[in-house]
């Protein structure tokens, strides 16, 4: 039973990863739109294929939620925006550090379940959010450089 009741811990977490995928493809569609100026033209481009991405991410995960006995969720979450195209960034860059903490936090449960198949497939989806984090830090003009401190995974003020 406590496998049982795992499971559905991680249907749950799946389904909220889900509907954070759809805003996310919502919110970078946006956002390219919005995003103005000369030195932003090659990130509104990024910002494209990162909703291109998310459209991707959405659809694998309803397919794995369903293959797990869980019915995929048609709820979007919170979509931000702003008229200030630092904002939009930074808001987009925290979705991604957001969404890596919560597949880490999947992985787990699905390793710890030994679905070590349906892990695979969410540590891929992971590592496409690195590189989307990666894209908005060298967009922002973020500068890593600080040795023995924890990958911060929140952005300061
Ligand atoms: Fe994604
Ligand atoms: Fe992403």
């Amino acid at each position: 039973m406590a496998g049982q009741i795992q499971l559905e811990q991680v249907i749950n977490g799946l389904n909220l990863d889900l509907s954070w995928e759809y805003a996310a493809m919502v919110q970078y569609i946006q956002h390219a739109s919005m995003l103005t100026g000369p030195e932003y033209v090659a990130v509104i481009s990024e910002l494209q294929e990162h909703a291109r991405e998310e459209h991707n991410h959405a659809v694998i995960l309803s397919d794995l939620i369903q293959y797990l006995g869980g019915v995929p969720t048609v709820e979007v979450a919170t979509r931000l925006t702003s008229l200030n195209n630092v904002e939009m960034l930074r808001q987009d860059l925290q979705a991604e550090y957001d969404a890596i903490r919560r597949y880490l936090q999947r992985i787990e449960q699905l390793e710890a379940l030994h679905l070590y198949d349906s892990a695979q497939k969410i540590r891929n989806i992971a590592a496409t959010e690195q590189e989307h984090a990666i894209d908005l830090e060298k967009a922002l003009g973020i500068q890593k450089v600080r040795p023995g401190t924890a990958y911060p995974f929140t952005l300061s003020p």
